[in-house]
Parts: structure tokens; C-alpha cells; sequence
């Protein structure tokens, strides 16, 4: 039996394809709970501390909806600039401390691996919101679940990734959790921003499509999930690099007028420029709705790895 009780959330290939369909399942059983206006209480007494240092509006909030509406209570550090940590404390003592006070903890953090010594540091679970260009697991979660709500299914479809795939830690969570699946992926990246190969080569070698190349045009028929990422502004050295790649690619409601009818259009938000608003309209445009999802999702997370 898939269990998660007590354990960290740091990577998206941590998870078995059981440990995933109960996520799935335990997600469903929340969102339709919040559509019938029920009051829960599964996580009356506990307290979780999110811990941001790095900016986020969507994965923090959603978190802290996901508490609030369990019944549980929620500490926040919203901005590093207000935390110790500019006084330069390690992340080693924060985590020590906040052990104190909180019963799990989620951490986004500018490091790649930053969660992983979070979670050394403490017995509490700890949730990765994201660590530099590093992983975004509780993100691919809300990002599969999006998939089945919208297409029914995820086995067999054409999953185009475009954007920023070489910094964007969603794209790195979501090709390592999709691997499961069977899915067939095309990555769509200006050259200098492909995907770590790496990670392509961990999917080959689990037998799975990779199609790769900077022609988001010639992907967009053949396309199930299209899913826009925007151009990590925050982890490029040169200013001038950033400007050039900055508006590679912006899909426009022309565009798609040879996309599949079927065709879903996520992004994990914020977006700057890769989506035109007149996309907004379209049946398949489904980034608030994904965005939305991030409650469910968190609530199921937070539930299940609640201490038994
Ligand atoms: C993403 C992130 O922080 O990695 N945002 C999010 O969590 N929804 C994507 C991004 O910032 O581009």
C-alpha cells in the first residue's frame, strides 16, 4: 500500500506510480469536499510554516489555502529579506528552529538542492516549492492532476514543453513525474535553453519519445498538452542573454488554429509574455484552472504526509 505519512516531498521521481495515484485520488476526494462547502478538520491542531525566499504568489498562497481549509494554521516567512537569514543564518538553524514551532515545513529556496539539506536538518516532513533550477514536485503533482481533469487520461499523449526548459523547475519535475506514463514529449527551447541532458537521457532510457527542437509551429499540431513556461529572468548572469531569448516564443490564438480541438494549454504561471491574452478565451486554456488545482493537490500532500 502507498504510504506517505511523515515523509519529505523533494523530488518528483520520489514518487511510485501508487504513491501518485493516491495523491490523485486523495485530491479528487478534497475538490469535491470544497465544492460542496464542507468544513474539514484533518489537520486541526497543526501548524505548517511555509518558508519563502524566493518570490511566489501561487504556490504559497495555495499552500497556505490548503492548511486553512484542513482546519490546520499556517507560519509564514514570505520574504527572505524579513527573516533571519539576512542576518546570516544558515539554512541548517532556520530549519532547526522552525522545527520548533511547526509540524511540516515548505521551503522555496534559490538553491538547487536546498530542500533536500532542509530536510536532512529536521525530523519533520519538508515540501519542496521549489530549489533554484532545481525541482518543483508539488507543482508536476497539480500539473498531472490538471492533465487527467482535462483530458481523462495522461497515457499516450503528446506533451510539448516550451519555454525556459534548461532553468524552469517545473518543466524538470513534470518530464521526470510524466515518465511514468507513457507520454510521448516534444521539448521546444531556443538552443541555448534546452533541457538538461540529463534529464533526456534519463526518459530515453526509460524507453520514453523525446522529440527536441525550437519550432514550437511544427509541434503545435500533433500536440495533447501544450505547456508555455516563461524565461527564467532570475537565473541568467548576463542581462543581454536574457533580453535576446526573452520573447522566443509567445503563442498567440493564430497559432493555434491548426492545434488538435482536444488541445489543453497550461502554464504554471506567473506568465510575462508567452501567452497572448486572446488565448485566454479558448475552451482548452487551462492555466487558471491548473493554478485553481493547486489546492486540492497541496490539501491531499499536507494530509498525507501528516504523522499518522
Ligand atoms: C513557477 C516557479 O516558481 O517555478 N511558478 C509557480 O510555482 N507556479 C514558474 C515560474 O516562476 O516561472
Amino acid at each position: 500500500m502507498a504510504r506517505l505519512s511523515s515523509k519529505d516531498v523533494l523530488r518528483a521521481d520520489q514518487f511510485s506510480v501508487d504513491e501518485v495515484a493516491l495523491i490523485m485520488e486523495t485530491a479528487r476526494g478534497f475538490a469535491d469536499a470544497l465544492a460542496r462547502g464542507d468544513v474539514l478538520d484533518r489537520m486541526r491542531g497543526k501548524i505548517l510554516s511555509t518558508l519563502f525566499y524566493e518570490p511566489s504568489t501561487r504556490t504559497r498562497l495555495s499552500f497556505e489555502a490548503a492548511m486553512e481549509r484542513l482546519g490546520g494554521k499556517v507560519v509564514s516567512v514570505a520574504e527572505a529579506k524579513s527573516s533571519s537569514a539576512a542576518k546570516g543564518e544558515s539554512l541548517h538553524d532556520t530549519i532547526k528552529t522552525v522545527e520548533g514551532y511547526a509540524d511540516v515545513i515548505v521551503l522555496r529556496h534559490p538553491q538547487i538542492g536546498a530542500a533536500a539539506e532542509a530536510a536532512d536538518a529536521t525530523h519533520r516532513p519538508v515540501l519542496n516549492a521549489g530549489d533554484g533550477a532545481g525541482q518543483h514536485p508539488t507543482q508536476s503533482l497539480l500539473d498531472l492532476y490538471t492533465i487527467l481533469e482535462e483530458q481523462g487520461r495522461v497515457e499516450g499523449l503528446t506533451v510539448t514543453l516550451v519555454g525556459d526548459l534548461k532553468h524552469g523547475r517545473t518543466v524538470h519535475s513534470l518530464a521526470d513525474l510524466l515518465a511514468n506514463y507513457g507520454v510521448c514529449f516534444r521539448f521546444v527551447a531556443p538552443d541555448a535553453l534546452r533541457m538538461p541532458s540529463e534529464i533526456v537521457e534519463r526518459l530515453r532510457a526509460k524507453g520514453i519519445t523525446v522529440d527536441e527542437s525550437s519550432d514550437l509551429a511544427a509541434a503545435i499540431p500533433e500536440t495533447d498538452v501544450l505547456y508555455m513556461t516563461r524565461i527564467q529572468r532570475e537565473r541568467f548572469e548576463d542581462p543581454a542573454e536574457y533580453d535576446r531569448l526573452k520573447d522566443a516564443f509567445v503563442l498567440t490564438r493564430a497559432m493555434l488554429e491548426p492545434a488538435k480541438d482536444s488541445i489543453t494549454i497550461m502554464h504554471p504561471l506567473p506568465r510575462v509574455n508567452e501567452i497572448a491574452t486572446d488565448v485566454d478565451g479558448l475552451p482548452g486554456a487551462a492555466y487558471f484552472r491548473q493554478a485553481a488545482n493547486g489546492v486540492p493537490v497541496r490539501m491531499a500532500l499536507l494530509s498525507l504526509v501528516k504523522r499518522e
